[in-house]
C-alpha cells in the first residue's frame, strides 16, 4: 500500500487512491476545498480547481517534484508521494485565485438565496477568497427555469461543477440534463427544457454546491438556520427512506437526504420521500442531526449542547 506526506502528515492508502480522499482520511485543515467532486458521483471531479496542491516528491521511484499544481481529486498518490496543501503559499494563493473565479458570475444574492448557510461557495469564499473582487465587467444573468414541479433553476448561480449532470446520468433511466455550449456560454440545460421526470430527479438539489438547483416547495419559506435538522425514517418502497427532515416547532419545511460532513450524500432519496413527505405523521423522528460540516448551518446547533426537542 503507498505511503503518501500531506503537510507533513504521512498515511498508508490503498493503491489507487486520490490525494485528496488521503487527506480526507488524514483530516482537519489540510483536506482540500472540492466543488465538484462527489464521493458517490461517478466521473465527478476535474472542473473546478479548487482542491490544487502541490505535489514537492512524486515518489519513493521518482523523487522529482511536479512542474505545476494539480488538482487532488483527480492524482493518484505515489509510494514516497509529498504533498503539500494548506502549508504552501502557492496553493493558498491558487485557490483564492480559483476561487475570483468562481465569483466572477456569481451573484451576490446571498440574503435572499434559499442555500445561504450551507453554501459551500460562500465557505469557499470565507475561507479561501479575498475581500474584494477586481472584476468589472458585465456579469452573465439568465432567466429562471422550473424544472418540472419541484426544482427550480437559476443558471445565474450556477458554478459548473457538472454534479447535477452526472446524478441526472447516474440515478436517471435516460439522459435528459445536461450542458449545452462552451466557455462562458455554457450553460445546464434539460435539453429542450425537458422535465427531469425520474423519482429520483430531486437528488440534484442535495449535490449543487449553490443555489442553482432549488426545492420548489421549499423556496423562500424559511432560512436553514431557523430550522432544526432531525433524522428521521420512514418505510419506502423505493429509497432507503432514511432522511432528514428540516423542523420548525412541529411543522416540517423541507426533506433533504443525509450529508456526511464533506455535504456529500450517500444514500439518495425518492421525490416522493423528499417532496410529498411533509408531514409528521409521515415520519419516525430518531433524534436531532448533528451537523459536522464546518459551515453556519452548524454554527450553535442544540445537539452540542443540552438537547431540547421539540
Ligand atoms: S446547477 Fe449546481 S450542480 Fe449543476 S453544474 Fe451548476 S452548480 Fe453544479
Ligand atoms: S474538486 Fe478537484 S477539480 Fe473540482
Amino acid at each position: 500500500m503507498p505511503k503518501v506526506t500531506i503537510d507533513g502528515q504521512t498515511i498508508e492508502v490503498a493503491e489507487g487512491t486520490t490525494i485528496l480522499n488521503a487527506a480526507r482520511q488524514i483530516g482537519g485543515e489540510l483536506v482540500p476545498p472540492a466543488m465538484c467532486y462527489y464521493s458517490t458521483l461517478k466521473g465527478s471531479g476535474g472542473k473546478c480547481r479548487t482542491c490544487l496542491v502541490r505535489v514537492t516528491k512524486g515518489s519513493e521511484k521518482d523523487p522529482r517534484p511536479m512542474p505545476k499544481l494539480v488538482a487532488s481529486c483527480q492524482t493518484p498518490v505515489m509510494d514516497g508521494m509529498e504533498v503539500a496543501s494548506k502549508s504552501d503559499p502557492s496553493v493558498v494563493e491558487a485557490r483564492a485565485s480559483v476561487t475570483e473565479f468562481l465569483l466572477i458570475n456569481h451573484p451576490l444574492d446571498c440574503p435572499i438565496c434559499d442555500q445561504a448557510g450551507e453554501c459551500h461557495l460562500q465557505d469557499l469564499a470565507f475561507e479561501h477568497g479575498k475581500a474584494k473582487t477586481r472584476y468589472e465587467f458585465e456579469r452573465r444573468t439568465f432567466e429562471k427555469i422550473d424544472i418540472g414541479p419541484y426544482i427550480k433553476l437559476h443558471m445565474t448561480r450556477c458554478i459548473m461543477c457538472f454534479r447535477c449532470v452526472f446524478t441526472a446520468q447516474q440515478l436517471c433511466p435516460e439522459r435528459v440534463h445536461g450542458i449545452i455550449n462552451r466557455g462562458d456560454h455554457a450553460e445546464i440545460s434539460t435539453f429542450i427544457e425537458k422535465s427531469i421526470d425520474s423519482e429520483f430527479s430531486g437528488n440534484v438539489i442535495d449535490v449543487c454546491p449553490v443555489g442553482a438547483l432549488t426545492d420548489r416547495t421549499f423556496r423562500f419559506k424559511s432560512r436553514v438556520w431557523f430550522l432544526n435538522p432531525m433524522d428521521a425514517h420512514r418505510d419506502c418502497p423505493t429509497c432507503s427512506g432514511k432522511a432528514v427532515v428540516w423542523m420548525y416547532g412541529g411543522e416540517i419545511y423541507r426533506v433533504t437526504a443525509r450529508k456526511d460532513k464533506y455535504g456529500e450524500v450517500h444514500d439518495f432519496i425518492c421525490n416522493t420521500c423528499r417532496f410529498e413527505k411533509k408531514g409528521k405523521g409521515d415520519w419516525t423522528v430518531e433524534g436531532p442531526r448533528d451537523i459536522d460540516r464546518h459551515s453556519v448551518i452548524s454554527q450553535n446547533h442544540y445537539e452540542h449542547g443540552e438537547k431540547t426537542v421539540i
